[in-house]
């Protein structure tokens, strides 16, 4: 961002560009969430879960080159070494020590919740004052529910699966 430009920016640009390293540092964990997640994941539906985890890594991994360029444009850095991503993180990352299916998606879940509630944070603080920095957000913003909704809907299906198995039993 110019001078001018800064100067005449409705918004503390310092601010921004620290919620945006956050948004950054959390892009990468999540990235890395489900990509490993889906290799070491076990049970059932996981050839169907699989390749449908690794779609949402690689967005993820877009999520975070759409905030780094955007840093960069308003003149700030982008955080340049990995050991700074725990402390700038406010979504943590989860070790996923159990491989059940659920267990893994549950992860994913909690990390799709924290970024919705992220990229809200930011299209509030950059309404009507930031254009470029909103548009961004809104549209990372929808896929993160897009997200959610997916490994909800997984969640389901794999519940009622279990009902059904259950049902058979008897
Ligand atoms: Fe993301
Ligand atoms: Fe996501």
């Amino acid at each position: 961002m110019g001078k001018v430009a800064r100067e005449i920016a409705k918004l503390d640009v310092d601010k921004l560009i620290q919620m945006l390293n956050e948004a950054l540092a959390e892009e990468w964990y999540a990235f890395y969430q489900y990509w490993v997640g889906a290799r070491v994941m076990e049970g059932p539906m996981r050839s169907e879960v699989e390749s449908e985890l690794l779609v949402h890594a690689n967005q993820e991994l877009n999520h975070a080159v759409m905030v780094a360029d955007r840093i960069v444009k308003l003149g700030g850095i982008p955080i340049l070494n990995p050991n700074k991503w725990s402390e700038f993180a406010k979504c943590k990352y989860e070790e996923p020590n159990d491989p059940y299916i659920e267990a893994i998606l549950n992860q994913n879940l909690s990390g799709e919740r924290c970024a919705i509630k992220r990229y809200e944070e930011i299209a509030e603080f950059t309404n009507g004052k930031d254009f470029s920095t909103y548009q961004m957000a809104i549209t990372i913003l929808d896929e993160e529910i897009e997200h959610e909704n997916d490994i909800e809907d997984w969640l389901t299906d794999i519940d009622r699966m279990r009902e059904d198995l259950k049902k058979l039993k008897l």
